[in-house]
């Protein structure tokens, strides 16, 4: 649709894979409104303008050291704490029972949380929820509180806490921080007991369910962190003739700002459905914001939660009008990913494309979708549209 070497605006970007993808032949600008998307496409894309160093390489020295102090400091604020929750780590596969489950939510329900209105009759986690409402940052402290013994054990929670500490320590460049905090992002991810996303973390109905849960609290943060930071950089490439560019607006502002001059081609691939993207990773933009926001609900989500226009019924329309109609202004061409199960029909979108003046042609395929654990099985196949729009 454009010739190598111009500009595309990934305006969607969510884990900023397409962009990366096309870095070695396009200039890239990345954008999403969800801070975490920014860190990864500055760490996978905005990286390729800097040169990495061997001290690059050496940084985990620092970090561990810095990680381990945290640490130290969390299982002396929280010792009797720190001790219960690995008692129920160590216990095996195969020797739960439904008693010890009992125990385990006994132990869970002391942690304050929006459910509990923050109450709690532990001292300790009295003092855990006084730090974090003051904003105490003299010790990293924020995964304990908002997930220990939902998502993470309080081990692995503390061990987060300590690695975000470390990066913020021992890391001043912005680019070099975002490889790091991506492979936190990483580590995070796959530790979680989650099932993919943070819209609900599990509840313990039976000893299956605990012993599935379990499994995920043995893994190691750290290794997991490490492992990710060489993958980084072993795929780190330095390709310095091009402008990578990563920011993270609301699209319609973005379409309005100087920040996208020259751009030849939108990629857009927005949400399909209601559900809103904030509610599966409002987690990890709490890792990367670190700011001690009040959680709110059983989820514990953000206060700031964004909801998309594109996952609202009433607006959609009027969503992607502005984006067509943004694009045009900058005479740009839009690349968009859209399905058949989303919130208006392919007809709408290619009328309204003609209207503001687009030609558009559409390819479709099929696919399978992942139903992130909802529906008792793993995928529904859908048909994926790609809509070419051009000017
Ligand atoms: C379908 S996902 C994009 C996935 C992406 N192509 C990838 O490879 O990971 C849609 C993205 O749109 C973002 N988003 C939703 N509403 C937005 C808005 N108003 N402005 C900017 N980004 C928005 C969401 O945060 C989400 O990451």
């Amino acid at each position: 649709m454009v010739p190598r070497n111009s500009t595309i605006l990934d305006i969607f970007a969510g884990t900023a894979s397409v962009g990366a993808y096309l870095k070695q032949d396009y200039n890239i600008i990345s954008n999403d409104i969800q801070n975490y998307s920014q860190i990864i496409a500055k760490s996978l894309i905005e990286s390729s303008s800097i040169e990495l160093t061997e001290e690059t390489h050496h940084m985990i020295v620092k970090l561990e050291k810095e990680y381990v102090q945290n640490k130290e400091k969390l299982i002396k604020l929280f010792p009797n704490t720190y001790d219960e929750s690995n008692s129920f780590v160590d216990i095996k596969k195969g020797e739960w029972t439904d008693k010890i489950r009992e125990d385990y939510l006994h132990f869970v329900n002391k942690f304050p949380a929006p459910s509990n209105e923050f109450e709690t009759s532990s001292e300790e986690l009295s003092l855990l929820k006084d730090l974090y409402f003051d904003g105490n940052k003299s010790t990293y402290l924020q995964t304990v509180f908002l997930f220990s013994e939902t998502y993470f054990s309080l081990e692995q929670a503390m061990d987060i806490d300590s690695i975000r500490f470390a990066i913020d320590t021992v890391i001043d460049d912005e680019i070099i921080k975002s490889i790091f905090l991506s492979a936190l992002i990483y580590a995070y991810s796959y530790c979680s007991s989650g099932t993919g996303h943070f819209a609900m973390f599990r509840d313990l109905k039976d000893v299956s369910s605990v012993e599935d849960t379990f499994i995920y609290r043995k893994k190691r943060v750290w290794e997991y962190f490490i492992k990710k930071v060489d993958q980084i950089i072993e795929y780190h490439r330095y390709i310095p003739s091009r402008t990578y560019k990563t920011v993270s607006y609301d699209f319609s502002e973005l379409l309005d700002s100087p920040e996208i001059i020259g751009t030849s081609l939108i990629y857009a691939d927005p949400p399909y459905s209601f559900v809103h993207y904030s509610r599966f990773y409002h987690a990890i933009e709490s890792l990367v914001k670190y700011d001690y926001d009040i959680p709110k609900f059983k989820g514990r989500y953000r206060s700031d939660r964004h909801q998309s226009p594109f996952c609202q019924r009433t607006n959609v329309l009027d969503a992607f009008r502005s984006l067509f109609e943004g694009a045009k202004k900058i005479n740009s061409h839009v690349l968009l990913s859209y399905s058949d199960t989303g919130m208006i029909s392919l007809d709408e979108i290619t009328t309204l494309l003609i209207e503001i003046g687009f030609q558009s042609k559409v390819e479709q395929i099929q696919y399978d979708h992942s139903t992130l654990g909802r529906k008792g099985h793993k995928n529904n196949t859908i048909n994926e549209y790609l809509i070419r729009a051009t000017l």
